[in-house]
Protein backbone atom coordinates (compact mmCIF):
# COMPACT_ATOMS: atom_id res chain seq x y z
CA UNK A 1 0.00 0.00 0.00
CA UNK A 2 1.38 3.82 -0.94
CA UNK A 3 2.01 5.56 2.06
CA UNK A 4 0.58 8.51 0.49
CA UNK A 5 -2.53 9.91 0.21
CA UNK A 6 -4.07 10.85 -2.87
CA UNK A 7 -4.20 14.67 -2.20
CA UNK A 8 0.01 13.93 -1.39
CA UNK A 9 0.24 12.09 -4.23
CA UNK A 10 -1.48 14.94 -6.46
CA UNK A 11 0.63 17.69 -4.69
CA UNK A 12 3.84 16.03 -5.21
CA UNK A 13 3.34 15.83 -9.27
CA UNK A 14 1.72 19.55 -9.40
CA UNK A 15 3.42 21.40 -12.14
CA UNK A 16 5.61 24.04 -10.34
CA UNK A 17 7.87 25.42 -13.23
CA UNK A 18 4.97 25.71 -16.27
CA UNK A 19 7.53 26.67 -19.11
CA UNK A 20 9.74 23.23 -18.00
CA UNK A 21 7.10 21.32 -16.74
CA UNK A 22 9.08 20.81 -13.19
CA UNK A 23 6.68 19.31 -10.65
CA UNK A 24 6.78 19.73 -7.68
CA UNK A 25 8.90 16.23 -5.95
CA UNK A 26 11.65 17.93 -7.99
CA UNK A 27 11.67 21.13 -5.92
CA UNK A 28 11.39 19.25 -2.52
CA UNK A 29 14.04 16.84 -3.76
CA UNK A 30 16.24 19.24 -4.60
CA UNK A 31 15.99 21.07 -1.33
CA UNK A 32 16.97 17.74 0.74
CA UNK A 33 20.78 18.44 -1.08
CA UNK A 34 22.69 20.25 1.28
CA UNK A 35 23.75 23.24 -1.09
CA UNK A 36 20.63 23.73 -2.06
CA UNK A 37 19.03 27.11 -0.11
CA UNK A 38 18.10 29.54 -2.07
CA UNK A 39 15.75 30.09 -5.40
CA UNK A 40 18.84 30.31 -7.25
CA UNK A 41 20.27 27.06 -5.97
CA UNK A 42 16.64 25.34 -6.93
CA UNK A 43 16.87 26.97 -10.61
CA UNK A 44 19.85 25.85 -11.49
CA UNK A 45 19.58 22.12 -9.73
CA UNK A 46 16.15 21.24 -11.46
CA UNK A 47 16.45 23.63 -14.22
CA UNK A 48 13.18 25.64 -12.80
CA UNK A 49 12.88 29.51 -14.01
CA UNK A 50 15.07 28.97 -17.24
CA UNK A 51 12.03 29.17 -19.32
CA UNK A 52 10.10 31.52 -21.67
CA UNK A 53 8.74 33.49 -18.72
CA UNK A 54 11.97 33.72 -16.80
CA UNK A 55 10.87 32.59 -13.66
CA UNK A 56 7.93 34.85 -13.54
CA UNK A 57 5.49 32.41 -12.57
CA UNK A 58 7.45 29.21 -10.62
CA UNK A 59 9.62 31.76 -8.32
CA UNK A 60 6.94 32.97 -6.22
CA UNK A 61 6.05 28.80 -5.50
CA UNK A 62 9.66 28.22 -4.82
CA UNK A 63 9.96 31.01 -2.28
CA UNK A 64 7.05 29.70 -0.76
CA UNK A 65 8.44 26.34 -0.43
CA UNK A 66 11.48 27.29 0.70
CA UNK A 67 9.53 29.44 3.19
CA UNK A 68 7.92 26.57 4.20
CA UNK A 69 11.22 24.11 4.63
CA UNK A 70 12.96 27.18 6.46
CA UNK A 71 10.47 26.99 9.14
CA UNK A 72 10.12 23.11 9.25
CA UNK A 73 14.02 23.12 10.23
CA UNK A 74 13.56 26.32 12.69
CA UNK A 75 11.10 24.07 14.53
CA UNK A 76 12.95 20.76 14.69
CA UNK A 77 16.53 22.67 15.98
S1 LIG B 1 7.19 28.84 -15.13
FE1 LIG B 1 9.22 28.49 -14.59
S2 LIG B 1 10.37 29.59 -16.07
FE2 LIG B 1 8.30 29.94 -16.59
Amino acid sequence: MCPLSIKEIKERRRIVCICRAIPMFRIRDALRLPDCRTVEDVNRITGCGRGDCGGKRCRPVIEEVLQEASQSIDLTS
